[in-house]
């Protein structure tokens, strides 16, 4: 399913190999290189992406998921495999750290974990190492602008949290229709909120408006150094995006329960690693003047510890299943 970036055929199996032409795509670390393009691109309006190469493993910073069940990635994974069958090829477009692509791959699924960002891919490829996956996982870079794999060969593209890291995610997401078979579908992993106490719900809206409040702080910081160029996050053109070409999704609860309290902690390190697509690209200077305000601030308001401060909310997995629209409509 994959295309010979020289000649154009199209791979046999589920490794893009060495091609008839003779071409062979090199790999470094674990990872097969399907295109040159540079990891971040601000460079042409209409092509432009903020992969996350600055970020690696920051990415998960304090609470990462746990890797036996990767949180609600593991819930939906299993969902959408019992959904498609075992032995489904599923593209996760800008799989990160692998979270959907290793819990996919554990269900059953052929998965190719896709991403513009050779750091994060590198690490993602290093956790799925230990495990065996027997060759139903693939790492491959590539750009979701210009996907090199073959016309209608997929059946189910997963993106989670990565359509609005692009300025034209209309063009993404015309490439995921392009390589969905036309019974395919494109789905998105997410959470729904479940019921708590008065108390733990006051404790989480105290966590959540300090931490608006400290990211707030930060923001005004930058803009007093001059720098007020966060870049887009074009969450509205997403949703249209995927309104156009798809049907309104089936929601699916899956089965996985969890509570998070760590909603400070993980908050307050993005901001201080700058673990985000367009925070990557604050000059350093301004940063650690800037996160040193807010983190002065906050020391004030919240005291030495507030990075303990805790949320409470508690969630379950769910699975957005989109379908193709008629194409002819
Ligand atoms: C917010 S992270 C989400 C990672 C993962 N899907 C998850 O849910 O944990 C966004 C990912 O999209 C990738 N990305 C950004 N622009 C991209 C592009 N043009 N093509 C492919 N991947 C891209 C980034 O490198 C990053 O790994």
């Amino acid at each position: 399913m994959f295309i010979c970036r020289h000649c154009g055929s199209p791979s046999k199996g589920m490794l893009p190999e060495r091609c008839g032409c003779g071409h062979t795509p090199p790999v470094v670390d674990s990872v097969f290189q399907l295109c040159d393009d540079p990891p971040i691109s601000m460079a042409h309006e209409g092509r432009r992406y903020l992969g996350y190469e600055h970020v690696g493993e920051n990415y998960d910073g304090p609470n990462a998921p746990d890797p036996e069940e990767y949180g609600i990635f593991g819930g939906c994974s299993t969902k959408l495999v019992e959904l498609l069958g075992r032995g489904c090829l599923v593209l996760d477009l800008g799989a990160g750290l692998g979270p959907a692509s290793i819990t996919l791959a554990r269900a059953g699924a052929r998965t190719i974990a896709a991403d513009i960002s050779q750091r994060m891919l590198a690490v993602a490829a290093r956790r799925a190492a230990t495990e065996r996956l027997d060759g139903a996982l693939v790492f491959a870079r590539m750009n979701a602008y210009s996907l090199p794999i073959a016309a209608a060969s997929i059946d189910a593209v997963v993106a989670n949290d990565v359509l609005h890291q692009l300025d034209n995610p209309e063009a993404a997401v015309a490439e995921v229709l392009r390589v969905l078979k036309p019974a395919g579908v494109f789905v998105q992993y997410g959470s729904a909120g479940l019921p708590v106490t008065d108390e733990q719900a006051g404790i989480n809206r105290r966590c959540g408006d300090a931490l608006n409040d400290i990211r707030e702080h930060y923001r005004e910081a930058l803009l007093a150094r001059g720098y007020g160029g966060l870049p887009y996050s074009s969450w509205d053109r997403v949703t249209a995006s995927i309104a156009k070409c798809f049907t309104p999704p089936d929601v699916l609860r899956t089965g996985y329960e969890g509570v998070w309290t760590g909603a400070m902690a993980k908050g307050v390190h993005k901001l201080e690693t700058r673990a985000s697509g367009s925070a990557q690209l604050i000059p350093d200077a301004i940063h650690a003047a800037a996160w040193q305000d807010a983190h002065d601030y906050a020391t004030r308001k919240y005291g030495t510890n507030y990075r303990d401060l805790p949320g409470y909310s508690r969630y379950t997995g769910i699975l957005k299943v989109y379908r193709v629209r008629d194409r002819a409509a």
